[in-house]
């Protein structure tokens, strides 16, 4: 049923073509040699760092939009239209529950049910995250083809120098922060839908199975998991939304934070500037990180005392891109998306790798020192209060980039079960309307009628593949392990090392092979309190008495946790593919390889289950 709602608006794209981020040159977009280095997986590189430009957009027989459409066929039916509702989206009216059935032999996970949206425990006393309660649903209906209006969202950096787009932002987000306390466009209302949705007040009820009706209530959480992506992304696109209506400008998109590029890799000055007046700034923040001209660590540990000078944190930055990006097969969904997560299942399952690194330092780099009175981690740095900060959706727009170019330019494939594309979320719209939308209907960007500003990606280039520290093929043991511990579940509070055998289907395998699945290094059981910051970083085959870093092949990569304000125990694992590792430390045909965890914060307070090496199951 179409919502009495619907505007039928029409108008011509040229009227609304925003003239203000131009995109650069399509060739500017990568650098390098523009050819994907590792030979043995991910290298669909296909030449199409922007997708469609501001100006091809209308212009069928433009090469870039046939490049675009051809993945797409006979999706593309270009009218100048204006939809005024979602991206273009008609709503149908549901009422809440009603199609549970279509669950019956599926299990993904289903919208919570906001009637019974709870304080959590005593934690969150005072801080009710729960937003206003309706019967009345709307389901999302993605429109056949995209919106005329593209929502092109700039680099936050570049944005410093238009400032009539950061008035309007500015505008926007003072509009958002005087809006009524129950109102759920409201500024605290829409950082409390973070705060519901991570730190346990949302729970959905086991849908209908065999006829019988489980009713338990299971708690919902969006991080550590497949849904990770998906949901952030339709979280950003309705607080986008609400920020152009705000503003009565549908062209009005948000900024991200650059930070996998050296001059994005400061706190944006957007939100920085005018501590009195600007809506963008937020006090709380780490006082010794916003001092103008300090470099973002995305290996951040979680508390200060980093030694390393400017140059060699922005190059370890670029590394640790290149190897998060690029270092995996293409085909390895849950390396990037995040471990599957259906309904019965326990939370937490797995972070996908750009949610543990960067993402995860990120927000612990930009909250408040957490190591300092009164140890909160305040607003980023503590999930419960990260959405209050508005350099959260400049932070989540560039990890949303992330997914957009993982596609785009990388091969990358969106995973095709059914329940990961069926599960579901509810937000507030606009227009104050709670809305039903799937992950199935997030995952065309342009269909959503947003794109990103064409930003250089330096970390493709060659030049910042992590090496060897230690010789390739080496005869004699050249390192020194810590003692090596054979008992698990163990205590992580110093550097533990250990022998990890390598079964027989990893060996001697193809490259084809290799391409097609990843070998992981998967560590299993880990527990820790919810509400304490953890990072541990992971070695293989390195010296454990002075570990080396990201610029190094043998850093596999790291554990890492922002808070949550809710106490309890947490319980997931962590999985890194070591195909191209072990190809570059001549182990690949190995029987064992030794793997070290070096606590880096919150020790003492995490247990590791165990270690095996296998084949990833997400093929
Ligand atoms: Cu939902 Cu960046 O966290």
């Amino acid at each position: 049923m179409a919502s009495p709602l619907l505007p039928s608006v029409t108008t011509s794209i040229a009227s609304f073509r925003p003239a203000l981020f131009p995109s650069k040159s399509q060739t500017n977009c990568l650098v390098g040699n523009g050819r994907h280095w590792f030979a043995v997986g991910g290298s669909r590189l296909l030449l199409l760092p922007c997708k469609a430009k501001h100006g091809d957009h209308n212009n069928p027989s433009s090469k870039n939009q046939d490049e675009v459409t051809s993945s797409r066929e006979g999706k593309f039916d270009r009218r100048d239209m204006l939809f005024g509702l979602g991206a273009g989206g008609l709503y149908g009216a549901a009422a809440a529950g009603l199609d549970l059935n279509r669950f019956a032999l599926a299990d993904p996970i289903p919208a919570p049910d906001i009637n019974k949206c709870t304080l959590t425990t005593e934690d969150l006393k005072g801080l009710d995250c729960c937003p206003k309660k309706t019967d009345i649903i709307y389901n999302f209906q993605l429109p056949a083809s995209p919106p005329a209006v593209l929502r092109t969202r700039p680099a936050a950096h570049n944005a410093a120098y238009h400032p009539e787009y950061v008035a309007k932002y500015r505008l926007a987000i003072e509009l958002m922060k005087g809006l009524g306390e129950d109102d759920p466009r409201n500024f605290r209302n829409q950082a409390n839908v973070h705060c519901a949705y991570c730190e346990g007040s949302y729970h959905y009820t086991m849908p209908t199975k065999h006829g019988i009706i489980d009713g338990i209530l299971k708690e919902i959480q969006v991080h550590s998991s497949w849904l990770f992506y998906p949901f952030h992304r339709w979280y950003l696109y309705f607080y986008e939304r609400i920020l152009a209506d705000l503003i009565h400008d549908p062209t009005f998109a948000l900024p991200f934070w650059n930070w996998d590029a050296p001059d994005g890799m400061y706190m944006p000055a957007i939100f920085e500037d005018d501590p009195v007046l600007n809506p963008l700034y937020d006090a709380n923040r780490n006082a010794k990180h916003r001092l103008p001209g300090t470099v973002l660590d995305l290996n951040y540990h979680g508390k200060d005392g980093n030694t390393k000078d400017d140059n060699t944190i922005i190059n370890d930055n670029l590394r640790t891109m290149n190897s998060k990006m690029l270092s995996i097969s293409s085909t390895d969904w849950c390396s990037f998306f995040g471990h599957p997560y259906r309904a019965g299942y326990q939370p937490n399952p797995g972070a996908g790798n750009i949610e543990s690194i960067p993402h995860n330092t990120v927000h612990n780099w930009t909250g408040t020192d957490s190591s300092l009175p009164p140890y909160t981690g305040e607003d980023m740095g503590v999930f419960y209060s990260a959405g209050r900060d508005p350099i959260f959706f400049a932070h989540h727009a560039n990890v949303d980039r992330m997914w957009y170019l993982w596609k785009n330019n990388f091969g990358g494939q969106d995973i095709e079960d059914t329940d990961w594309l069926d599960s579901s979320f509810l937000f507030y719209d606009e227009k104050q309307r709670l809305v039903r939308v799937t992950v199935r209907d997030s995952l065309d960007t342009t269909l959503l009628g947003y794109d990103y500003q064409c930003a250089d990606i330096p970390w493709i280039d060659p030049a910042y593949k992590p090496t060897p520290r230690l010789p390739a093929n080496k005869t004699e043991p050249q390192v020194y392990f810590a003692e090596l511990s054979a008992k698990f579940p163990a205590t992580l509070d110093s550097t533990i090392s250990v022998e990890v055998a390598r079964p027989e289907e990893v060996r001697n395998r193809s490259d084809v092979e290799k391409a097609k699945q990843e070998e992981v290094l998967v560590i299993r059981g880990i527990e820790f309190p919810a509400n304490v910051p953890v990072k541990f970083d992971v070695y293989v085959n390195d010296d454990a008495s002075s570990p080396s870093g990201p610029d190094k092949s043998e850093f596999a990569g790291s554990f890492v946790h922002v808070r949550h304000r809710h106490d309890h125990i947490i319980k997931t694992k962590l999985t890194l593919g070591i195909t191209r590792l072990l190809e570059d430390l001549g182990a690949a045909k190995d029987d064992s390889v030794v793997v070290t965890l070096v606590p880096r914060n919150g020790e003492g307070k995490i247990t590791i289950g165990g270690f095996s090496i296998e084949l990833s199951p997400c093929v």
